[in-house]
């Protein structure tokens, strides 16, 4: 990476410009996740080249910044007939808002997705143009209208995008090397520039027999100068296990000590793949250039249009190592390293308010693992993590989450729908509450497998009923009897109660599994309107939208 990143403070750092004129912020909004895949893939390219490049959804782009932003590209998809993503809704609405502010310092380029059989094509993306020219912010490319064969249009934009990119950021990149000025070391930490924090304790919150292996993890900010809000999420930069490295340079027969440069940087293989390379994922892009190299017909059938599915399951069940094994290739360091995904941190919902913890942030933290042919394979950030002793430091900064707040009225009710891991922000919010002695009312639906073994937090919450900071908590065992019982089947259980509460003016909040849980739950919020408010279901949808637009039903899933 261009900035480099600091194992230890440094003496004197000469940064005479902000981190924005060296950065390029790219946001996306997606709604099947076309526009996710196009904008990653982007940030993928920028990135290998050693460009500082991050990537962030719409709805967790905290829209303040934009005054500041220097290089901004945008890909959206379109909904419906020229209608912005649902996790977009918000920045469309203060951009389009006298809230936004003049962008003069601001280069930029859109990239829309839609559908060309629909009249207003791209609108929404055509119209994002439009307005941030208005707001006097400068194009660098014409606005790019990505029909449903997507690549067609796309590829051309993202290779000028990337030739603008490399020129704006290489360009301030030798200015700033130009202007040193010592100046005192700068407290502040970023995504490229992470705190190195001490682990103060990995302790197991899920009970022997259970299918689950969640820890509750407690970090020290000391000395950062960090300070988050609950709903705001922890980034963590992993490094992979030496053990899965070692397994990558054996089946390749490639030797870790070798030296490549690559950007400008210069690190051993074993260094790049330890800390700089995805060795768990398979991408796509990655595939396809393995099986060029490894020439098999049943991997190159795996990438056609009716191998789709057979693709699904491989990338579902199986990793990296796995591909490398089926389908032997020969590859040169160099090559790998260009055709890997660079790694990226992982976010987690922050566990604890800073009211009650002060300087330490907590995690609630699911190691993800299986097994293939008897060996295991784990998620890489929390297999890293799951295995940090006491004492050890992790690499890590804070990402704002300005959708996921607590109401500013502190006497509003909240409802909390948090199943698995997904409880971990409501552990925040009642902290918090607590602290404030908020007058309003708190209510958590919490679901996991069983009572026995995996009702996290099981004692806080018995404590905070006692104490009064919790007001309601319903709890869903899915498999302490026959027939499964999610938060949803409580959420029915309580429909009357539930409508009252929200009629009353409470904020909702839903976090944890976005395929199943979220959708789910969020009928089951129609059906409670349907049912109790004696809606019909256009009425009911709209009741729900009106909410979300009010920033009182909020979702942190994923
Ligand atoms: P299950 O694994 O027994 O099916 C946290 O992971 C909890 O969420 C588990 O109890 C899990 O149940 C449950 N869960 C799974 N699918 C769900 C869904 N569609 N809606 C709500 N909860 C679900």
């Amino acid at each position: 990476r261009q900035s480099g990143r600091v194992a230890a403070a440094p003496p004197v750092i000469a940064v005479a410009e902000p981190e924005t004129a060296r950065r390029l912020t790219i946001v996306f909004g997606s709604q099947t996740g076309n526009a996710k895949r196009v904008a990653e893939a982007l940030s993928e390219r920028v990135a290998v080249e050693g460009l500082n490049v991050r990537l962030v959804r719409a709805d967790r782009y905290a829209t303040r910044e934009l005054k500041d932003e220097q290089l901004l590209y945008i890909v959206m998809s379109t909904q419906g007939d020229g209608d912005p993503p649902d996790d977009s809704i918000a920045f469309v609405e203060f951009l389009n808002s006298r809230r936004a502010p003049k962008l003069p310092q601001l280069k930029y380029a859109v990239l829309g997705l839609g559908d060309s059989s629909y009249p207003d094509f791209c609108g929404i993306s055509q119209r994002i143009d439009a307005r941030l020219a208005e707001l006097g912010a400068e194009r660098l490319q014409e606005a790019g209208a990505a029909d449903l064969d997507i690549e067609t249009v796309a590829l051309p934009w993202q290779d000028g995008a990337l030739g603008h990119a490399r020129k704006a950021l290489l360009q301030t990149q030798a200015a700033s090397a130009a202007n040193v000025t010592p100046l005192r070391p700068k407290a502040s930490v970023t995504r490229e520039q992470p705190f190195h924090a001490e682990l103060l304790l990995n302790q197991p919150i899920t009970g022997r027999g259970s299918d689950k292996d969640i820890r509750h993890l407690e970090i020290s900010l000391e000395g950062s100068a960090l300070h988050y809000k609950p709903g705001d999420a922890l980034g963590v930069w992993p490094t992979q296990s030496e053990a899965l490295v070692e397994r990558v340079l054996a089946v390749l027969a490639l030797d870790g000590n070798e030296e490549v440069e690559l950007g400008g940087t210069r690190r051993t293989l074993g260094d790049w793949l330890r800390g700089h390379r995805e060795l768990t994922q398979i991408t796509r892009p990655f595939l396809a250039a393995h099986a060029e190299r490894a020439g098999s017909d049943a991997l190159n059938a795996l990438l056609q249009p009716s191998g789709a599915q057979a693709l699904r399951e491989l990338l579902e069940s199986r990793q990296l190592i796995d591909v490398l094994r089926a389908w032997p290739a020969t590859w040169t360091a160099e090559a790998l390293l260009k055709s890997l995904r660079p790694l990226t941190p992982r976010m987690y919902s922050i566990a604890s308010s800073q009211s009650v913890v002060e300087e330490e942030v907590h995690l609630t933290l699911a190691h993800v693992g299986f097994e293939v042919d008897g060996e295991d394979r784990w998620g890489a950030t929390s297999h890293f993590l799951s295995n940090l002793v006491e004492g050890e430091k992790l690499p890590i900064f804070v990402e704002e989450n300005t959708r996921f707040r607590l109401p500013d009225d502190d006497a509003r009710d909240i409802i909390m729908i948090g199943p698995g891991t997904g409880v971990a922000p409501f552990r925040a919010f009642v902290q918090e509450r607590a602290a404030a002695q908020a007058a309003g009312r708190n209510w958590l639906f919490f679901g996991n497998p069983h009572f026995s073994t995996d009702f996290l937090y099981q004692t806080e919450w018995q404590h905070a009923l006692h104490d009064g900071h919790l007001h309601r908590l319903d709890l869903a065992f899915s498999r302490d009897q026959t027939e499964k019982v999610y938060v949803q089947h409580r959420m029915m259980e309580r429909a009357a109660d539930l409508f009252a509460w929200i009629e009353g003016g409470a904020h909702l909040y839903v976090c944890g599994d976005a395929t199943r849980m979220a959708k789910d739950v969020h009928q089951a919020l129609l059906q409670i309107a349907i049912q109790e408010g004696r809606m019909d279901d256009g009425r009911a949808r709209a009741w729900l939208d009106d909410l979300a637009a009010q920033g009182r039903y909020a979702r942190d899933v994923y």
